[in-house]
């Protein structure tokens, strides 16, 4: 045998070799098979070694280590699917009962609940425009609900609050997210620039659009010289990323008592587009928010100076917003769990 004989069968057996995939034995007796076509006693390897000796010494010196090794390589992986099969096989349904080398069953994926993501998409818009989170309490004191927000007891408006009181404390179920304004302007010297997501509680009559317990989330700035304008264009900004560029907004007179002036702040209905349906009660427009320029009762109640200090809040449903945002119809599908309605928003809100 000349040496270009020699050469043509090696590469020939080494590619062969290369090529063979472990999924091509799915047996130990396949294995075997394969052992031997390359490294049993008359196999394509062991024939190649042996006539090695037949090269001259200088071909020999050049070639008898590359054989070598792609010996050393089959073996290896020989070796290695050995093992596998040899695992798989101690382990499988005959021994356990359990044949692991089924493919495992797939396993669900957990997604964000659509008001989390709402919140979340929320919170984003502001804190894009500088604002910082804040958080306060769900359990709160009548003074921050109420007295600190210009509702003394006897105040009307504590009428519009159905409030859950707790049973012998002095404590309530918080009724909107503002008291987190308070809270936050009597602990942080302003200038102040926070947004506060979170769940508050009336005692409404569950219906297609009321739910006990719901999400607001509040928005506050405090600085030197804020005006109503400024309200105006962070509100515009604030719908627009949320709803998208076109996204018209309306203010018409309102009150709180914890501003003045105060706005409800309406928004053109996405459903029909401005013309009317019944979702705006044909008016075109959706109420939104409740928003307005920082009394300065409130000021003097959490001791800030009104002289020096000016600012702007707004509140803002959140339920309400998705509702519109995804043409929800019933505020209680936020509520009921039902994972028909919940999958629905695996990456639509994120
Ligand atoms: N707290 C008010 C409500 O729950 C909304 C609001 C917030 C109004 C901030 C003005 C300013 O209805």
């Amino acid at each position: 045998m000349n040496t270009s004989d020699w050469l043509r069968s090696f590469e020939a057996t080494s590619a062969a070799a290369l090529a063979w995939a472990p999924a091509e034995t799915p047996t130990l007796d396949d294995l075997e098979k394969v052992r031997l076509r390359f490294l049993g006693r008359s196999g394509e390897l062991t024939e190649l070694l042996k006539n090695l000796k037949h090269l001259p010494l200088e071909d020999r010196r050049q070639f008898g280590p590359r054989a070598q090794s792609l010996k050393a390589r089959i073996s290896e992986f020989l070796e290695r699917r050995r093992l596998d099969l040899e695992c798989a096989q101690d382990l499988s349904t005959e021994r356990s009962g359990v044949d692991v080398t089924l493919p495992a069953p797939p396993s669900g994926r957990g997604r964000l609940h659509p008001l989390t993501s709402m919140v979340s998409e929320m919170t984003e818009a502001l804190t894009l425009m500088g604002y910082t989170l804040a958080e306060g309490p769900q359990v709160e004191t009548d003074w921050y609900n109420f007295e600190a927000l210009n509702i003394p007891a006897q105040h009307p408006a504590r009428d519009a609050h159905d409030t859950f009181y707790l049973k012998d404390l002095p404590l309530l179920l918080r009724t909107h997210t503002s008291p987190v304004q308070a809270r936050t302007m009597k602990s942080t010297a302003p200038p102040l620039k926070i947004v506060c997501p979170g769940r508050v509680f009336r005692r409404d009559a569950v219906d297609a659009s009321h739910s006990a317990v719901f999400y607001q989330m509040e928005g506050l700035v405090v600085d030197r010289g804020v005006t109503f304008a400024d309200l105006k264009g962070t509100l515009e900004v604030f719908m627009q990323t949320l709803l998208g560029s076109a996204t018209r907004i309306r203010f018409r007179p309102s009150y709180f008592p914890f501003t003045e002036p105060s706005a409800q702040v309406d928004v053109n209905c996405l459903l029909c587009g401005g013309r009317g349906c019944p979702a705006c009660k044909q008016s075109g427009w959706i109420e939104m928010l409740g928003a307005g320029v920082v009394n300065p009762n409130v000021f003097r109640l959490v001791g800030l100076d009104p002289a020096t200090w000016s600012g702007f809040a707004f509140g803002i449903g959140v339920e309400r917003l998705a509702m519109m945002k995804y043409r929800i119809p019933d505020i209680r599908l936020f509520y009921e769990n039902d994972l028909r309605f919940l999958r629905q928003f695996d990456e639509d809100i994120v």
